[in-house]
């Protein structure tokens, strides 16, 4: 199983903070959540508790080493059963928060579900962590969503929260909660506010979508509304990248960081090159209107310069990235 984290530096940087601790990863057995458990991993934790429900169609698959060495312990646990997530927890200070109902349709059809799983699933993590000193929680929010339709872009921390979907609501409404824990309870907090970020083990997705349907029709290519969307496309270990810089800088208080791509890449381009790198010449049929489903902003692309500030750069170009990924979907 490729192991990106080791790939890009067998050494993290934010090892010195890790090191002798538990630390618990929530969705660690899916997409991002299994990379940072190889992050975690590579940090001489003293225990990594995996809480995943494994209601994604996610398995076990990417954690079993380590689950065998004992590095490992997996609990399937749902993060809205708060007296599992308080016991779990009691003596676990550092935690990366990844569960989290992840579609933006699934929260527009069912957006009491999506507040139980995306808020209240948050919050219970923060009630848990209410036992400590000084404990860290990382969380993966969302830059993609929070802003909406933002009239300044590239949009930037600062800019106002105004989602347009309940996915975007809920991951702002749990934004909110970090703060104030911070400010409360002397918590340490760190959003990520992804853009879409893609990657092997990804099993969602526009690349994810686009490949399968070639894969079943390759004369033809459906893309949903005219193409021109456009988001901040980040390669997975440009993530990683991202999280090992935040957390060794050992940041105090409520932080917010874009964790995105310099440019963004419009749904359009992204087909032209996995149909290119397929080797296929496929006819692109488009089913109209400006946007792919309800809720999704049209032109989403997070400034990160206050990521940059630190010594961060993306370092996977688009092309680059697809042409990994897709190979890893042929593997
Ligand atoms: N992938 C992206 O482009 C992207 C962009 C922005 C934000 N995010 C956020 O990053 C996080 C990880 O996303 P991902 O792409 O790895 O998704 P994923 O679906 O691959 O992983 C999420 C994991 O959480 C688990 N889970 C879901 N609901 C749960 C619950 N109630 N209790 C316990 N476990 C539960 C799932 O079984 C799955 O294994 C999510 O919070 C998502 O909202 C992802």
């Amino acid at each position: 199983m490729t192991n990106l984290a080791k790939q890009i530096n067998d050494s993290p940087l934010m090892r010195s903070y890790i090191e002798g601790k538990r630390v618990a990863i929530t969705g660690g057995c899916g997409f991002i959540g299994s990379h940072i458990v190889d992050l975690v991993a590579l940090c001489n934790p003293e225990k990594i508790i995996v809480i995943d429900d494994l209601s994604a169609g996610t398995t076990l698959i990417f954690i079993e080493p380590y689950i065998e060495s004992g590095l490992v312990e997996f609990h399937q646990k749902d993060i809205r059963d708060k007296v599992a997530m308080a016991q779990l927890l009691a003596s676990t200070p550092v935690v990366f928060h990844l569960a989290a109902q992840p579609s933006v349709p699934f929260s527009v059809n069912n957006p009491y579900e999506d507040f139980m799983i995306n808020v209240v699933g948050t919050q219970n993590i923060l009630e848990a962590l209410r036992v400590h000193e000084n404990p860290l929680l990382v969380f993966a929010a969302s830059g993609g969503t929070i802003y909406g339709e933002a009239e300044i872009i590239p949009t930037d921390e600062k800019y106002k929260l105004e989602p347009i979907s309940n996915y975007g609501a809920a991951k702002a409404a749990s934004e909110m909660y970090l703060s104030s824990y911070s400010s409360l309870y002397n918590f340490r907090t760190i959003s990520l506010r992804l853009g879409n970020i893609y990657g092997p083990r990804s099993s969602h997705g526009v690349m994810y979508d686009f490949y399968h349907k070639l894969m079943k029709t390759p004369e033809s290519l459906e893309i949903l509304g005219d193409g021109q969307q456009k988001k901040s496309y980040l390669y997975i270990a440009d993530v990683l990248n991202a999280v090992d810089l935040l957390v060794s800088k050992e940041l105090n208080g409520f932080n917010a960081y874009n964790v995105a791509s310099r440019r963004s890449t419009s749904v359009n381009e992204i087909a032209d090159i996995i149909i290119d790198f397929l080797s296929l010449k496929s006819e692109k049929a488009f089913t109209g209107g400006n946007r792919g489903w309800k809720g999704d902003v049209i032109h989403a692309e997070g400034d990160i310069q206050k990521l940059v500030s630190l010594g961060w750069e993306a370092k996977t170009t688009i092309s680059e990235g697809i042409k990994v990924y897709i190979a890893s979907l042929q593997s």
